[in-house]
């Protein structure tokens, strides 16, 4: 027997103790990481259920307030907002979505009244305001750039003044984040940060949210004018430079698991804070198979969530980010 029968490297030597591979291991999740979207809704009755997000409700204002102590507590230093209108104030033009007493400038107002270092991050788009379910204006059967944008600044500084940290434009119009910091810079808010959904797919994954705000496109077809081919990655680049260029702080890729390639290339060739939306089709899935027993609920999504990490994100919108966060408070 010749010693070299043996393997001179041994890469298994660095996972054979529990210890080592605490000491070795290269990324790590943490509550700090996790931004937690939020619904919530105008009316004075009861939070609602969302069917197809079990354990999500829309809430209303002084349960949102208390949800997102729930979130603090835990360890989450951010929410995102989604307002789920009345129909009666869904309009051709969106209009409610700069209502400065309107339902997103309360929630901040209440929000902040109680957890003033929650970080508040508030989506510009007008599709929960538009009667067609489309994120900006349509004119001649066509979601028109510049029109919309007129309504996205009046949008972004409405929440600014209302006290949103970020303003989270998620419209994939050409140009809206330039606009939107000139205004903001004008109306003397040049400390709310940008946090652009830079490379937004058109994407089956957004099914469950669009029930949770009744905001699925009604007409003027899908969103394909608009957000990105699922097919193209260069274009995530192209798009990531414009919002950077223009002047955004925080950048977004999403849906988030199929297109972690995107968030690794994004990061790689920007190097700037980088995040990535878990949205509402992956939560379904996850909630679904473990409902069903199929998988174990804790240990996929946090293998999940720490691939967004080790693929660049510095943080993660999940619907999952109270949960675990209070999964590592359990656990010590
Ligand atoms: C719309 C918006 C959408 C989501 C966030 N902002 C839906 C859409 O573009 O139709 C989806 C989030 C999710 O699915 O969890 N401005």
């Amino acid at each position: 027997m010749t010693l070299s029968q043996y393997p001179a490297r041994r890469a298994r030597r660095l996972r054979t103790r529990g210890s080592v591979r605490d000491l070795v291991r290269e990324h790590r999740l943490s509550s700090n990481d996790l931004i937690q979207p939020l619904f919530v809704h105008d009316g004075p009755g009861p939070d609602e259920a969302i069917p197809s997000m079990p354990g999500m409700f829309r809430h209303n204002l002084p349960s949102l307030v208390q949800r997102c102590g729930r979130a603090w507590d835990a360890g989450v230093r951010a929410v995102a907002l989604f307002p789920k209108v009345n129909d009666g104030l869904k309009t051709l033009d969106g209009a409610a979505a700069w209502d400065a007493s309107g339902l997103v400038p309360q929630a901040i107002a209440a929000i902040k009244a109680k957890y003033p270092e929650l970080l508040v991050i508030t989506d510009v788009a007008l599709d929960p305001y538009s009667s067609l379910g489309q994120d900006g204006i349509m004119v001649d059967g066509e979601v028109h750039n510049e029109r919309t944008i007129e309504a996205l600044v009046q949008q972004a500084a409405c929440h600014a003044a209302a006290g949103a940290d970020l303003v989270a434009p998620s419209d994939m119009m050409d140009g809206r984040v330039g606009a939107i910091r000139r205004v903001l810079d004008d109306a003397g808010h040049s400390d709310t940060l940008i946090f652009a959904y830079s490379a937004k797919y058109a994407s089956a994954f957004y099914g469950p949210f669009r029930d949770a705000l009744d905001s699925a496109p009604r007409k003027g077809g899908d969103k394909r004018t608009y957000q990105m081919d699922p097919g193209n990655g260069d274009e995530a680049l192209q798009e990531v430079a414009l919002d950077l260029d223009e002047g955004a702080d925080w950048i977004m890729v999403k849906p988030g698991m199929p297109y972690l390639d995107i968030v690794w290339r994004v990061k790689q060739k920007f190097g700037r804070p980088t995040f990535a939306y878990q949205v509402s089709g992956e939560y379904a899935m996850f909630k679904a198979a473990s409902a069903n027993g199929w998988i174990d609920e804790q240990a996929t999504v946090l293998e999940a969530l720490l691939g967004f990490k080790r693929a660049g994100c510095d943080g993660v919108l999940t619907y999952y980010a109270t949960d675990v966060a209070e999964w590592f408070a359990e656990r010590g």
